[in-house]
């Protein structure tokens, strides 16, 4: 089966993936990474995190690491801030919600 990675390119684009420990916000980074792009990572789970950047690097992508727990808005902001101050953000693709706010979802094209 031909790799779908192949069928887009992120190349030259940056990504914030939250929720990138476990499950799919780990395998969209790995897949983000091989479409090209450099990325953010975050979540409030450390040592899975760690190993998700692990996978990505072994794929060849540039990842940045940031523990946040999402329920806390001024953490959303903090990594928003963090990865703007390292270059444009093309890709946010996730939703955050909680009780008290919906967060940041950006695509700039
Ligand atoms: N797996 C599926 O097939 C599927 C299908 C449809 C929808 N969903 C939904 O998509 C979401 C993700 O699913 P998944 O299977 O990847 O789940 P998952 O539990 O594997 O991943 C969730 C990630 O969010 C992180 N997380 C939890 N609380 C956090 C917090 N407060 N701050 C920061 N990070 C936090 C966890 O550490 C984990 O890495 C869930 O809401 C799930 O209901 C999943």
């Amino acid at each position: 089966m031909e790799d779908p990675t192949r069928a887009f390119s992120l190349s030259g684009r940056r990504a914030v993936v939250v929720g990138a420990a476990t499950g799919i916000g780990r395998q969209a980074a790995i897949t983000f990474a091989r479409a090209g792009a450099s990325l953010v990572i975050a979540d409030i789970n450390v040592e899975e995190l760690a190993l998700t950047a692990d996978q990505v690097r072994a794929c060849g992508g540039e990842v940045e690491v940031r523990t946040v727990d999402v329920r806390a808005r001024e953490e959303i902001d903090g990594l928003a801030a963090f990865a703007a101050a390292r270059g444009r953000i093309d890709v946010w693709p996730f939703k955050h919600d909680n009780q008290q706010f919906a967060c940041k979802v950006c695509m700039n094209s």
